[in-house]
């Protein structure tokens, strides 16, 4: 049985509680980061906690802890699962003042909720999908206007991956004004020619921790990159393509819609960049 964090408490998961009343239940109003483990250590935690309190500002929202209380908190829950390779979810809630609201509480006397979790996922960087690749199709993005902003509302990527399923895919790629906005719980992609380019950042999409780092490897090992939306025809007629995230990587990704990607199979550029990903992050891991 997994050991769980709530609210300054390491408890065994059955016997981890929250209020019916927390608004994180009743309204989706709470944030929340994934940052992987390789080799026991955290991929990228300075990233995460940046964007986790990027996130709690826009929603004035309380910080539920500090930098370094959260990272001890991670810490400790990789060691007491002894995970070697896994996932560590953290989500934090405005809290709950007792009872449904649509008016914020007062954060004077709502203290925000504060839950960690770990996934384990023994060979995490070892996924056979990544040898392989991975088959999307589009879907219409209709999701809200501060996607920039990483809230629980998954409702609708939950419901894009079901459609992906039942078309015998393995993801979506959300479509908004006929470009490709990003991936169900990913940022996309494309390769043509000698250029990557992938959708700039806006309000439009996850401002990913995973893609900042991957556009930086790419900068520095001489490839370019153009930040620009691309349209799903473009995409489909793309040399390749492939999709980034905390718990995928970089993840070829070798058809959309049922056309085939290039050649069909992971291409050099998407394979480099996981090689150069995953060297990198395990050297600086925490
Ligand atoms: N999802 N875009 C969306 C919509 C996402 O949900 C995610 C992450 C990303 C990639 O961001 P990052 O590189 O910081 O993981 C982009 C996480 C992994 C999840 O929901 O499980």
């Amino acid at each position: 049985m997994r050991t769980v964090y709530v609210n300054g408490d390491y408890l065994p998961e059955t016997e981890a509680r929250v209020s019916i009343f927390d608004r994180g239940f009743l309204m989706a109003d709470g944030v929340y980061e994934v940052t992987s483990v390789l080799g026991g250590k955290l991929i990228d935690f300075a990233g995460h906690i940046a964007r986790l309190e990027r996130s709690l500002r826009e929603l004035d929202m309380k910080k539920p802890a500090v930098f370094d209380d959260l990272l001890e908190i991670h810490r400790e829950l990789v060691r007491l699962n002894g995970i070697g390779d896994g996932l560590i979810y953290l989500q934090v809630t405005r809290g709950s003042d007792g009872d449904r609201d649509f008016v914020f509480p007062d954060p004077e006397t709502t203290e925000p909720t504060l839950v960690l979790f770990t996934q384990s996922k023994p060979g995490l960087a070892d996924n056979p999908a990544a040898r392989r690749g991975i088959k999307v199709i589009g879907i219409e993005d209709i999701r809200w206007g501060r996607r920039d902003i990483k809230t629980v509302q998954l409702l609708y990527p939950s419901m894009g991956k079901m459609m992906a399923q039942k078309a015998g895919a393995d993801d979506a790629w959300m479509i908004e004004d006929g470009h490709v906005t990003e991936g169900t719980s990913n940022n996309a992609y494309i390769v043509k020619g000698n250029r990557i380019v992938t959708r700039q950042l806006s309000h439009d999409i996850l401002h990913g921790i995973t893609r900042a780092a991957v556009l930086r490897m790419a900068r520095e090992a001489q490839m370019q990159v153009e930040e620009r939306a691309f349209s799903i025809d473009e995409a489909k007629a793309a040399d390749e393509a492939f999709v980034t995230s905390a718990s995928a990587f970089v993840m070829p990704v070798v058809e959309i819609d049922g056309v085939a990607i290039g050649e069909g199979r992971p291409g050099p550029v998407a394979t480099r960049l996981r090689e150069i990903y995953l060297e990198e992050s395990r050297k600086a891991a925490i």
